[in-house]
């Protein structure tokens, strides 16, 4: 029987960081995200999370340690470039992630991006933002939504580019019963290889991951 090799889509080693002037946050984190895994990170405020989801895609260089994405040892601003658009980061705050001067302009900006025509892009865009069931805030100015639209509009610029892998960073923060198990159907049918989602809110976390760690003095322990 040929031996399967199993690449781990995510792959942290050793990553030591901390923020200039700062204490450390990071003290040898070793981590990998698998295909077919969803995950669950969590820990208390201040942890590390967010930090650690702007090391994976390179928005943040460690002191210390390899990240590997896709098999590859991603080191350079080169690298990072490659991969991006395969891994769908939705910010923790919504203003991080929007900044056009219209709600469908943001979700489209993604594909457009990627080099999608434009009328394609738009489709995608409004599909997109249909199966979210906030096609009525197309024309909005997404600075003037609520904080849930907001956190809505972000999550459907990020699946607009449909993404092979999710980094949710509290995906639920201002969202109502109802939109946090829309938004829980809608990620069920969508085709990611893996997510890892960063929650303090424990429906969502049952509701999506399978397995769940916990980032606690600088270091990734697995509590599942
Ligand atoms: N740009 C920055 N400059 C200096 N310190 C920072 C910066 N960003 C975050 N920190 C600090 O780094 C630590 C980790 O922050 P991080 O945002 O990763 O935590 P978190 O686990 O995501 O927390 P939360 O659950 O509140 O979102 C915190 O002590 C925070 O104050
Ligand atoms: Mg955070």
């Amino acid at each position: 029987m040929d031996a399967v090799i199993c690449m781990a889509l995510i792959e942290l080693q050793n990553i030591y960081f901390q923020y200039p002037n700062c204490q450390k946050v990071l003290e040898g984190v070793n981590f990998s995200l698998d295909d077919g895994e969803k995950i669950g990170l969590l820990g208390g405020n201040g942890a590390g999370k967010t930090t650690l989801f702007h090391l994976i895609l390179g928005l943040l260089v460690p002191d210390q340690g390899r990240v590997s994405i896709f098999g590859g040892y991603c080191g350079t601003e080169t690298d990072f470039r490659k991969i991006r658009p395969r891994i769908g980061l939705l910010f923790q705050d919504p203003d991080d992630q929007l900044f056009c001067p219209s709600v469908i302009e943001d979700v489209a900006f993604g594909p457009l991006n990627m080099g999608m025509a434009h009328a394609d892009a738009r489709r995608r865009a409004v599909n997109t933002l249909e199966s979210l069931g906030i096609r009525h805030l197309m024309d909005r100015v997404p600075y003037h939504l609520s904080g849930g639209e907001k956190r809505l509009v972000s999550v459907a610029a990020v699946l607009s580019m449909r993404p092979e892998v999710l980094l949710l960073d509290e995906p639920t923060t201002g969202l109502d019963q109802n939109m946090t198990d829309r938004l829980i159907g809608v990620l069920h049918e969508y085709p990611a290889k893996a997510w890892i989602v960063i929650s303090h809110d424990q429906r969502l976390i049952d509701g999506l991951t399978e397995k769940n760690y916990l980032l606690d003095c600088g270091r990734v322990v697995s509590t599942s």
